[in-house]
C-alpha cells in the first residue's frame, strides 16, 4: 500500500486530537468549509475592529489573475482547528500552514471574550507546538500587531521569542515571533546573538 503524505499527517494528528483544553474546551481538526462557516459566525466577536482598519486588499478585478498562484499555494500542508465549549458551541479557532521545509506558520488564533483569561491559549500553544513538532517541523512562526499584549505576552510566557519586525502594506507594523521545537535550535538562537567577550588583545595593541 502506498502511504500518502496526508495519511501520515492524519496518523500523527490522531495521536493529539481531539485535544482537551482548560474550561473543558475541546479542539477538533476541521475542513476548510467548516472553518470558514465558524469564522463567519464568531469572527465579529473576536476581531470586532477588523472592518474599521485601513487595510489594502487585492482589487476584485485582479482576483482572477491570482487564481493560479492561489491554487498552487493551496497544496501546502495546512492545519485548521475549531475550539468547542462543553455544550458544543464554537468558541475559537486556530489555523496555519507550512512556511518552508522547517517552519509551520501559525496564522491566527482567536477566542471569544468569555473564554479568554482561562489559560486556554497557554495550553493550546503547548499542545499545538508538541503536535507540530511531532510532524517534524523544527520551528513555528507568527506575526502580531505590536499592541496586542495578550498574544505577545502569552507567547513570550510560552517560550516563544521575538525574531523580527515587518512593515506590511496590508497589516502595518508586525512583530514576528518564533518557537523552536528542539532545545538545540533554541540554544542556537541564544548563542548566535550573544555578545561574547572579544578575544584578548595582544601586547602590541596600544589601545589596551
Ligand atoms: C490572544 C488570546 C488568544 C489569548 O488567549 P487566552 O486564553 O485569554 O490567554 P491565556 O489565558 O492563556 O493567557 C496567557 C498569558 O497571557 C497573558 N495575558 C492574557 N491576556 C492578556 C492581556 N489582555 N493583557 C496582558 N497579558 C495578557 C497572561 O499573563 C497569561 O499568563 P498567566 O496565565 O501566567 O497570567 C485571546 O486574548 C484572544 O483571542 N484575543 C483576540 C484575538 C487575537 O488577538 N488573536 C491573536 C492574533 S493572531
Amino acid at each position: 500500500m502506498i502511504e500518502t503524505l496526508a495519511q501520515r499527517v492524519a496518523e500523527v494528528r490522531a495521536r493529539f486530537f481531539p485535544m482537551t483544553l482548560p474550561a473543558s474546551v475541546v479542539a477538533h481538526p476541521v475542513d476548510a468549509d467548516t472553518l470558514e462557516q465558524i469564522k463567519c459566525i464568531i469572527a465579529p466577536r473576536i476581531f470586532p475592529h477588523d472592518g474599521q482598519l485601513r487595510r489594502f486588499r487585492t482589487p476584485p478585478e485582479r482576483e482572477a489573475d491570482l487564481q493560479l498562484v492561489r491554487d498552487m499555494y493551496a497544496h501546502r500542508h495546512r492545519e485548521r482547528f475549531v475550539l468547542y465549549s462543553p455544550d458544543g458551541e464554537p468558541v475559537g479557532w486556530s489555523y496555519g500552514q507550512m512556511e518552508d521545509y522547517l517552519t509551520f506558520y501559525m496564522h491566527t488564533m482567536g477566542l471569544v471574550p468569555e473564554y479568554r483569561g482561562k489559560g486556554i491559549y497557554t495550553a493550546w500553544l503547548r499542545g499545538l507546538c508538541e503536535y507540530i513538532g511531532a510532524l517534524g517541523y523544527e520551528r513555528l512562526t507568527s506575526h502580531h500587531q505590536p499592541n496586542n499584549r495578550a498574544v505577545l505576552i502569552g507567547k513570550l510566557k510560552a517560550g516563544w521569542v521575538i525574531t523580527g519586525m515587518e512593515l506590511d502594506e496590508s497589516y502595518g507594523p508586525l512583530v514576528k515571533m518564533a518557537y523552536y521545537t528542539h532545545s538545540d535550535r533554541e540554544h542556537g538562537f541564544a548563542d548566535v546573538f550573544s555578545m561574547r567577550p572579544p578575544p584578548k588583545r595582544g601586547a602590541q595593541d596600544k589601545r589596551a
